[in-house]
């Protein structure tokens, strides 16, 4: 038998309107939708290969062999992996290897782009023909925010209501050239990887935060603004309720219990210097993750001027600039 071997490349992804929160955790199916922009530029690099002659499955992150006995494994690729292999009756063990070109595990979407690539590349090593809401729903059961990294430009995860998950899966917005100027800066705060994973963490908050259900009453319409917002690339509406809802939704990071609190005080002096930035006239706005970085939202035309105001704060290590990115995408070019 020959190995069935592919390579698939995939941006990451930052959510405007966040989805923190499962109504399945297997599954992975989100209390809410959320949106997002496809990350030019933040991308994983996958091979996967399935061989009969692998005696087990093995999995490479940036130079690093991740043993299956570890939780890091288990949880992340051995899930994705016998997932696949009993839906698809494959009886193959699989290598797998992937590279980040940023830090990982630091509330950069590692993992959203790492699936949204191995996904694409499975799909194309066994011949599974799914097109892009097979991909999408594939993905998902890797990570959820991975469904939306398969598509590039603005993106929806529509959150579904059906209990298999057939209609939890990303569609497009608006094209990466529709607003072609949209940029987000990534402000690096600290490159050490994050305590609570996202995974944990969510769970941990719909349990136990007062606020949850608070926070699933006003999704609905700050998806409804930011939907609106990217269609008439009305930077002001988008910039605005990105930064509430993030804001939203690290109230509910920090009334969890034991609360989970993934900013630093590098986070702190971005976020003032952007409010001092907006005080002073110029349009930009943040919005965070599970990790202490900043991702400071903002229109071309200014972000020299912001990028001059953010080097000289001494707690940013690095800043990385975005524009909005293609969806996941095939390659040859192979890591083994
Ligand atoms: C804060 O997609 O990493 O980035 O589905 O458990 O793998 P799992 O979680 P994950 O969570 C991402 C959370 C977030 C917000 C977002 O991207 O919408």
């Amino acid at each position: 038998m020959t190995a069935k071997k592919a390579s698939a490349i995939a941006n990451a992804n930052i959510a405007l309107s966040k989805y923190w929160g499962k109504r399945d955790e297997k599954l992975h199916l989100p209390q809410n939708s959320s949106i997002s922009m496809t990350t030019e530029g933040l991308f994983a690099h996958t091979t996967v290969c399935f061989d009969a002659k692998f005696t087990k499955d093995s999995f490479v992150l940036d130079g690093k062999n991740i043993a299956p006995d570890t939780p890091e494994f288990k949880d992340y690729i051995g899930n994705f992996l016998t997932f696949v292999k009993k839906e698809y009756n494959i009886t193959e063990k699989a290598r797998i290897e992937s590279k980040n070109n940023f830090p990982g595990s630091a509330g950069l979407a590692s993992s959203a782009a790492g699936f949204a690539a191995l996904a694409t590349a499975v799909n194309s090593a066994l011949g599974l023909g799914l097109d892009e809401k097979g991909l999408s729903i594939l993905a998902r059961r890797g990570s959820g925010s991975a469904c939306r990294s398969i598509l590039g430009g603005f993106v929806e995860w529509k959150k579904g209501v059906k209990d298999d998950g057939s209609d939890s899966y990303a569609v497009e917005l608006a094209t990466a050239d529709h607003w072609k100027d949209f940029r987000m800066v990534f402000c690096i705060t600290s490159l050490s990887e994050k305590k609570i994973k996202s995974r944990a963490g969510m769970n941990e908050t719909v349990k136990t935060s007062p606020f949850y259900a608070e926070w699933l009453k006003t999704v609905e319409s700050d998806l409804a603004r930011i939907r609106q917002g990217i269609l008439e690339k009305d930077f002001t509406i988008v910039g605005q309720t990105a930064e509430n809802n993030a804001l939203k939704m690290h109230s509910l990071m920090m009334t969890t219990e034991p609360s989970i609190m993934y900013w630093n005080s590098g986070t702190l002096e971005v976020i003032d210097a952007v409010l001092d930035i907006r005080d002073k006239g110029m349009g930009c706005y943040f919005t965070m993750d599970a990790g202490p970085q900043v991702k400071i939202i903002c229109l071309a035309k200014d972000v020299e001027k912001i990028m001059k105001k953010i080097e000289a704060l001494k707690s940013v290590e690095k800043m990385i600039v975005s524009r909005p990115g293609e969806g996941a995408y095939i390659t040859d070019d192979h890591l083994f």
